[in-house]
């Protein structure tokens, strides 16, 4: 008959041969299992002789624990394995460089109108924001803009539903902030006692029907309004003087008002302006649309135009953008491209 010591050999061979962990519990049912060997050997015992029973049980048990640890241990071996596998499979290469978060930066756009909006303040301007859509009578009426005016044309406008605009200007903000500024002051007007003055500009985006390297169908533009008793024309060119000479960092600069027409304006001025130096030296760049605010305009802002008196312009952010940091292609600005972006940062 086979000794113990042989069975405990063939059952550690057949382990060793069991690849996965199915083929190791196959290879366990021929040893241990129910039908298996040892369990046989179990069984025989019952019909020995009563001395020969003892030794014999010991034999058994102890091949049998011998099995059982063989098993044991190559159970463990074949998870480890598939451990080292699967880490392998899921390894990372720590030494590859990592993903960066880009650090942002403000829009050139936004920068320019930081810039406007402190050089204003700095002059005593507050700065008033609005929206985007905008009422006929805010867009148009109220500016003295005629029903047969081009400006209310279907192909310079975007209107939306309801017979509302996408403000093609910021001109309605004129209106907006003047009749709360006269609200807030109802008991002085009323009184005759005199109206603190309106200094206000108001930067923001606009809509036209419009789009070429330099025209966007969205654009922006600063509007600016001074109203009280005695404002003139004078001081509409030291303060845009003021503006444009701080907004270029240069005294070496020149404006000049050419007569122009708007409806909400009498008399009304394009303002142009020409560097002194630089690579647009002696060339004249309009840059705003200006003019003493126009009676009826005055009147529907709630004051009284024998009395009050102001000028207002109205300028391209964006052209002041493109000329301050040398872009040539409005675009540029609203492509999103970071290639062009980064460089404001
Ligand atoms: N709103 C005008 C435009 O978009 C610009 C303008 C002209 C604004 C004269 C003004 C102004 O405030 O007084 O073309």
């Amino acid at each position: 008959m086979e000794a113990f010591s042989q069975l405990v050999q063939r059952a550690v061979q057949a382990f060793a041969g069991a690849r996965t962990p199915a083929e190791l519990e196959d290879a366990k049912a021929i040893f241990l299992g129910k039908s298996g060997e040892l369990t046989a050997q179990m069984k025989q015992l019952a019909s020995l002789p009563v001395d020969e029973k003892k030794a014999r049980g010991a034999e058994i048990n102890a091949a049998k624990q011998q099995v059982e640890a063989a098993l044991a241990a190559r159970r463990q071996a074949l998870a480890d394995a598939e451990l080292a596998l699967q880490l392998r499979a899921e390894s990372l290469d720590v030494t590859l460089p990592g993903r960066r978060r880009g650090s942002g930066g403000l829009h050139p756009i936004t920068r320019a109108m930081e810039r406007i909006e402190a050089i204003f303040g700095s002059m005593g301007f507050e700065v008033a924001d609005g929206p985007e859509i905008e009422t006929d009578w805010f867009n148009f009426t109220a500016l003295n803009t005629p029903a047969d005016h081009p400006a209310r044309s279907m192909h310079d406008t975007f209107y939306v539903e309801g017979g509302q605009v996408l403000r093609t200007h910021t001109s309605p903000m004129q209106i907006r902030h003047a009749v709360r500024h006269v609200k807030a002051h109802r008991a002085a007007l009323d009184a005759g006692l005199p109206m603190p003055e309106i200094r206000v500009i108001a930067p923001g985006r606009t809509y036209r029907v419009d789009s070429d390297a330099t025209h966007s169908p969205m654009f922006h533009q600063v509007e600016g309004l001074w109203v009280g008793e005695n404002i003139s024309f004078k001081d509409l060119k030291s303060v845009y003087v003021s503006f444009i000479r701080a907004f270029f960092e240069t005294s070496n600069l020149q404006i000049r008002f050419r007569p122009s027409y708007f409806p909400f304006t009498e008399p009304s001025a394009e303002i142009d302006m020409m560097f002194g130096s630089g690579p647009l030296k002696g060339r004249w760049l309009e840059v705003s649309g200006s003019g003493q605010v126009h009676p009826q305009v005055i009147r529907n802002m709630g004051l009284d135009p024998e009395r009050y008196i102001g000028f207002a312009f109205g300028s391209g952010i964006d052209r002041l953008a493109m000329l301050r940091y040398g872009v040539s292609d409005l675009r540029l600005f609203f492509d999103g491209d970071l290639r062009f972006l980064s460089q404001f940062k």
